[in-house]
This record gives structure tokens, sequence and C-alpha cells, in this order.
């Protein structure tokens, strides 16, 4: 359906107004599905980027490089002109509300890397994509995500006026979902400063009743308090969101634990954390049985993933790379293994109680019993009609599509009392 959108359409707006009780679902164990028979990567692995030209080091700085230097000092977010700018130019990379130069590593230049050089494409472009079953219904499993679990300001019954904290934010494709929630205040950070730049033009160029901040650095190796004004912090979240992002932070323990306490610093208590990832279960019991097993490789012509080394479960929770394409979106970009135990015990640790955790094929089950993301589900035409005329929930997608959905799993976390 050209020119549908189904965040700005009215009646998807009426769909989530209307908002049931909401089910225990804590207990919901993730349910098994048929696995489709995975057939060769075409493409070999042959990374196509590296992090600096040889030599560029040494080249002296050119006048306009300078300038652009100058330029990208600019605290856009107190200069309106510069996404004006960004309008009328091609993209000049402009330093978000950044208090100092954030420490990062070569892995996390690389994910940044990827994600700056994938430019905005238009909403009738989107229409175009191969994968649009797909992002349609990732869309449709963080609204339903956002609408369950996303929590309100403290003592308010509904779920407005929450303030929201939104981190791996992209290019603010989440911006319209949490416009539903009708937060007060959405903190948007990103590694990849021009996916933050484009995220902020989009909340300048939309009509969104809170107030958002835009900021870009790592987030899994930054404290949040060396980045974001005391102004921000000393009021807590009632919500952080990170979604599809977890499995790029992956790779350290270190790494692992300052996100976690980030995430639980900035939350006040009853507040959730929400997120997607990547189940380890499914990479693992994928690999095991790939015809491609002896390369460590497994998928089929949507999506690829090829481990670096491994080929059957390893002891350490950390630092399990593999990479990853997927057709029209991510270019094999290197991510690591999340292990779920260890996730749920670390965030433990930090005051964080798991109250939701599924596979997507699951979550589209449980949505499906709430009528506002029943309805939602019809109009994004995320499953198939006539098949749930009869009964039967079928996602509206090719096999290959639905291979990767079933990869993924969505969860939320409640910030505990501390027990001092
Ligand atoms: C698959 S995109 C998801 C974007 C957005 N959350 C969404 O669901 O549309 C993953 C995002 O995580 C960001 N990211 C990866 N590593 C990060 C890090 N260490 N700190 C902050 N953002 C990171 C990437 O730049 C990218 O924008």
């Amino acid at each position: 359906m050209a020119g549908y959108d189904p965040v700005r359409d009215t009646e998807f707006k009426d769909a989530l107004h209307t908002i049931e009780a909401i089910p225990d679902v804590s207990q919901t164990e993730p349910v098994q599905v048929s696995e489709a028979p995975t057939k060769p990567t075409p493409t070999a692995y042959a990374p196509a980027w590296r992090v600096s030209e040889p030599d560029t080091v040494q080249v002296p700085m050119l006048p306009e490089e300078f300038e652009e230097l100058k330029r990208s000092s600019l605290n856009s977010m107190r200069n309106d002109s510069t996404v004006a700018q960004l309008a009328d130019q091609e993209y000049v990379p402009q330093r978000r509300a950044t208090r100092h130069p954030a420490p990062s590593n070569e892995q996390s230049a690389v994910v940044a890397q990827h994600y700056n050089k994938r430019g905005e494409v238009g909403r009738e472009q989107r229409e175009f994509s191969p994968i649009l079953p797909l992002k349609r219904f990732n869309n449709w499993i963080k609204s339903a995500l956002i609408h369950r679990f996303s929590t309100g300001a403290s003592g308010e019954s509904n779920k407005q006026n929450g303030r929201i904290l939104d981190l791996g934010c992209g290019k603010g494709g989440d911006l319209n979902k949490w416009e539903h929630q009708h937060p007060s205040l959405l903190v948007m950070v990103d590694i990849a400063e021009v996916s933050v730049a484009q995220a902020q033009e989009r909340y300048k160029n939309g009509k969104f009743s809170f107030q958002a901040m835009f900021f870009d650095f790592d987030c899994f190796r930054v404290p949040l308090e060396s980045q974001l004004p005391s102004s921000i912090l000393e009021t807590l979240f009632d919500t952080v969101s990170l979604q599809f992002c977890l499995h790029y932070g992956w790779d350290t323990e270190k790494s692992v634990d300052t996100m976690l306490s980030n995430v639980a610093k900035a939350l006040r208590v009853g507040g959730t954390f929400i997120g997607t990832t990547v189940d380890d279960e499914m990479l693992y019991s994928r690999l095991e049985t790939s015809p491609m097993r002896q390369d460590s490789q497994f998928g089929n012509e949507s999506y690829g993933v090829r481990f670096t080394s491994l080929k059957s479960r390893p002891e350490q929770p950390f630092g399990n790379q593999y990479y990853f394409w997927l057709e029209d979106a991510i270019e094999d970009v290197p991510e690591y293994v999340v292990d779920w135990k260890t996730f749920e015990r670390k965030a433990n640790e930090h005051g964080l109680e798991l109250i939701y955790k599924a596979r997507f094929d699951q979550m589209l089950a449980d949505g499906y019993e709430l009528r506002p993301m029943r309805l939602l589900l019809e109009r994004m035409h995320v499953i198939d009609q006539d098949q749930a005329a009869n009964g039967v929930v079928t996602p509206s997608m090719p096999m290959p599509l639905w291979d990767v959905c079933t990869l993924y799993v969505g969860f939320a976390f409640r910030k505990m009392e501390s027990e001092a």
C-alpha cells in the first residue's frame, strides 16, 4: 500500500489510545518455531571498511577541513540553524550535546561507521525495501513492548508524563511510538553521530508534544553522568529503552557492566528497562544444524551469520563475535552473542528484575491477545488477514524473512527497591 504510514495513520493512533489491561506475562516461556532449511550464504565474507585510511593521520588540515572542525564544535542543541543547514546541504557531521570527547574502542568505531554511512531514505523509498515486511514486524514488536512495559511518571496510574531514555536510538525511528505514550521528556543517545543528527532533524520536522534531547556517545563504555548534564539526571527516568543494540556492546564484561550501570542509575524504582536483541539459543541451535557449520556459518538469501571461529557453544560468556548481514540493512557488521543467563544475572546484580522475555514469534502470539495490538497488527499488514480470520496467526512475510525475525527476543526488566 504505497503511501501508507502505520505510525501517522489516524486509525493506528485510535488503536493505541484504547489501552487495555496488561495480562501477567512474566511466566511466559518462549516457544519453539519450526526451522526453515538454511541455504548457503551467497556472498563470502569480505569486509569493505577500515577505520582510517593509511597515512591520513599525518596529512595537514585543509582550510575547509578546519572550517568543518569549527562547525562541528557548535552545540546544535543551542543552535536551531544547524538543522536548517542540514536540510540545505550535504550532511556535515554535527557534534551533539557531548560534554567532552567520549572514549570508545575500535569495535564501536566500526559499528558507528556502518550506521553513519547508511543514509536516511524517504518514506516512499522505504516502501520499496525488499525487507519491508520485516521492518513493519519489528516496528510492531517495539510498539508492543513500549505499549505493554513502558512506565509513566511515578504516581500516575496511566503512562503519561514519563521521562524516557532511548539508548542506541539510531535515526529516531521510535519517536512516533513514544509520542503515543505522551512522555514529558525523551533523551536519545547513539554512538553514530550522523544517525543522532537525523533523529534530531526528524524530531524538529515532526509535531511532537514532548521535549527531546540528543547526544552522541558510546553507552557501553562511557558513564552517563560524564555526558548528560546533571540537570537531566537529577530527576530519574521512568523507562530506558535499548532496541536492537545490546548485541553490539557484548564484547567484554566491563562494557556490559557500564551499560547496565548506566541503565540502573538512570531508572527510578519501579521504572522499566525494555529492549530487543538476538537470542543466543537460536544462534547456537541454527549454527549446530547448519549445512555450513564447518565454516561457522548459517543463513539464507535474506540474512547471514558467520562466527569468527566458533563451531559450537563456548565457555566464556563475553566476546563471542560473529558477523551479520541483512538484505538492504546491515552489511557484515560485527556483533556479539548475548549470553542470556549472564545478562539476567548481571541485570539482577544491578537491581533489575526480569518481568518479561519472549522470542518474537511468542511476542506475536502474546500481542495478538491484546485488542489494541491486534488492531495495530492488522493495520500495519503484519499478519495474513485470511489466515487470521480462520484463527491462525501467521506473519505476512516470506519464510526467509521470518527466519530472521525468529532470531530475536524482546525483554523487560523492572528496577527493584534497593535492599540497603
Ligand atoms: C539496529 S540499530 C537500532 C536503532 C534503533 N534503536 C531502532 O530500533 O530503530 C542499532 C543502533 O545501535 C547503535 N549502537 C551500537 N553500539 C552502540 C554503542 N556502543 N553506544 C550507543 N549506540 C550504539 C548503532 O549506532 C545503531 O544506531
